[in-house]
Order: structure tokens, then sequence, then C-alpha cells
């Protein structure tokens, strides 16, 4: 499918930055969302000078009504081939906490699953009429793991494959391809944040160029790098209550290690 119209949510930084500027060029239409206007308008700057033609919109994902009349007037006006809803709000709960607060639940939510899903069903639509167009719905490898760290975040993005998956067996008909991208760790700043190791870490722009590869031959999902596909597949031939036993030791040892006094 020849690809000419691109939206990226969460285009001002990370994966989203990377990707904006590995298909950014001349020909090309694309449409940056992100929050932060200067580094947006950065990845926008880096993009036109290769030659595409950029709409950078600086706004909050989680004010729906915008997120709704801004996709539709995109659609309108650049009827799009590819729709990329990479945008993704991470972080770990600090020990101490019980639980996550309400207000952080909310945005979490809203970003990593609510703004995808109503995007990628209206976008199905008008796809469908067209009978072309993919939608992409980054998620995480941490839809497998119940990791206590983060149950929000795991909770948004385990919620967030299993609609991908739904919902491309209902569109395939109608020439809609649905992509899920699972990534591992990506040297963003996103994962800059965490406090736990980082293993087989990529770079952003390594992880687009995977991304862009298997998009163009149509893959459903894009488990990034290849030892995260591996670990996923062994670990899923598990049954789930060891798989559990092995999050409780993990995180009481955790609780344990913080608990204890630091010597002076
Ligand atoms: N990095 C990893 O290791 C990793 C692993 C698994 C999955 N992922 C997923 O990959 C995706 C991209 O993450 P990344 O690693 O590139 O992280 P990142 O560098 O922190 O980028 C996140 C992007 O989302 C945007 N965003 C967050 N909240 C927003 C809001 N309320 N309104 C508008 N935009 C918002 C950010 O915009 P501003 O910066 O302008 O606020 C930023 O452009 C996410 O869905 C994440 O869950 C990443």
């Amino acid at each position: 499918m020849s690809v000419t119209t691109i939206l990226i949510t969460g285009a001002s930084s990370g994966i989203g930055a990377a990707l904006a500027r590995l298909y950014a060029r001349p020909g090309r239409q694309l449409v940056l969302w992100g929050q932060n206007s200067s580094r947006l308008e950065a990845t926008a700057a880096q993009c036109r000078a290769a030659g595409a033609n950029v709409e950078a919109t600086s706004f909050d994902l989680t004010a729906l009504d915008e997120v709704v009349a801004r996709l539709e007037s995109v659609d309108t006006r650049f009827p799009l081939d590819l729709a990329i809803f990479n945008a993704g709000l991470g972080g770990s709960l600090e020990i101490a906490d019980i639980a996550q607060d309400r207000q952080s639940v909310e945005r979490m939510a809203t970003v990593n699953f609510t703004v995808p899903v109503i995007g990628a069903n209206m976008l199905a639509c008008r796809m469908a009429e067209r009978k072309r167009g993919r939608i992409v719905l980054v998620g995480s490898i941490a839809e497998s793991f119940p990791l206590p760290m983060a149950p929000v975040y795991v909770g948004t993005k385990a919620g967030l494959a299993l609609f991908a998956e739904a919902l491309a067996l209902r569109v395939a008909r109608y020439g809609v391809g649905i992509s899920l991208v699972v990534p591992g760790f990506v040297d963003t700043p996103m994962s800059q944040g965490l406090k736990e190791p980082r293993p087989f870490l990529i770079s952003a722009e390594m992880a687009a160029a995977i991304i862009a590869r298997r998009l163009e031959k149509g893959a459903s999902r894009i488990v990034l790098p290849w030892q995260f596909a591996l670990i996923q597949a062994l670990t899923g031939l598990l049954p789930r209550f060891l798989l559990r036993m092995i999050f409780r030791l993990a995180w009481r040892i955790s609780v344990a290690a913080h608990s204890r006094p630091s010597s002076p």
C-alpha cells in the first residue's frame, strides 16, 4: 500500500518523534500531535527539512471532545493512509503507595486506552468507506505480565492488545488493517524514568526502523526487539499461577529491600 498521509500521536518525543523523522520525505503529509509545543515543533522542523509537509498540533489528549473534532478535521482534509496512536503515559508507583491516585489513573487510562480506542473506531469507519488504511496501536510488552509496580499501566496495555486483536478481525473485510506494536525497552524519556533494569534496550531510531519495516509487510503484531517475542512466547507457556508466584516473590523481595533500614 502506498502511504502518503500519516498521523502520529506522541510525536514530540521518543518513538513517535523517531517515526515522524523516519517517515518524513517529499510528497508525504505528516500530521504530528504532541503536548509539549517546543519539542513537537523541533520534530516538525526536522521533518520539514526532510521534505515532508507537516501539520503539527500541540494539545492535551485527555480533552476527548477536542481529540474527536481534530481527528474528524484531519481525516477530512488529509484522508489518512496510516494512523499511529503512539502517545502514552508510563511510570511506576512508589513502593510505599498502596495504589495509584484517581487523577493519575484517569489520565493514564485516557491517554493509553480511551484515546487510541476512540480514534481507532472512528478511523476504522472512515477508512472502511475508502477501503484502505492502517491503524497502528502502540502497546507494551507489559501487557503480558502482572507487574505490581504498575497495575494501571499494564491494565491499559493489556486492554489495548485485546481490543486491537478483536478490531482487526472485525474490519479486515473492509480493507482496513490494524497493527499492534509491542515494545520491550526503548531508550526514551519514558523508560529512562524507570528504576528497574532495561534488558535488550534499543534506541528509538532502531524501534522506528523495525516498526516501519514490519508495517510495510502488513504485520498485525510487532514485538520488538525480537528477544521479547521469545520471552513472551516462553512465559506464555507457563501456567498463570506460576507466573503470579514469580511476580509475588520478586515483589516481596523489592518491598523487603525497600523496608530495610539503610546502614549509617
Ligand atoms: N520506551 C519504552 O521502553 C516503551 C516500552 C513499552 C511501550 N512503550 C510505549 O511506546 C509509546 C511511546 O512512548 P515513548 O517511549 O516514546 O515515551 P515518551 O518519550 O515519554 O513519549 C510519550 C509521548 O506521548 C505524549 N503524551 C503523553 N501524554 C500526553 C497527553 N496527555 N496529551 C498529548 N500527548 C501526550 C508525549 O507528549 P509530550 O512529551 O509532549 O508531553 C510524548 O510525545 C507509549 O505508548 C509507551 O507506552 C514504550
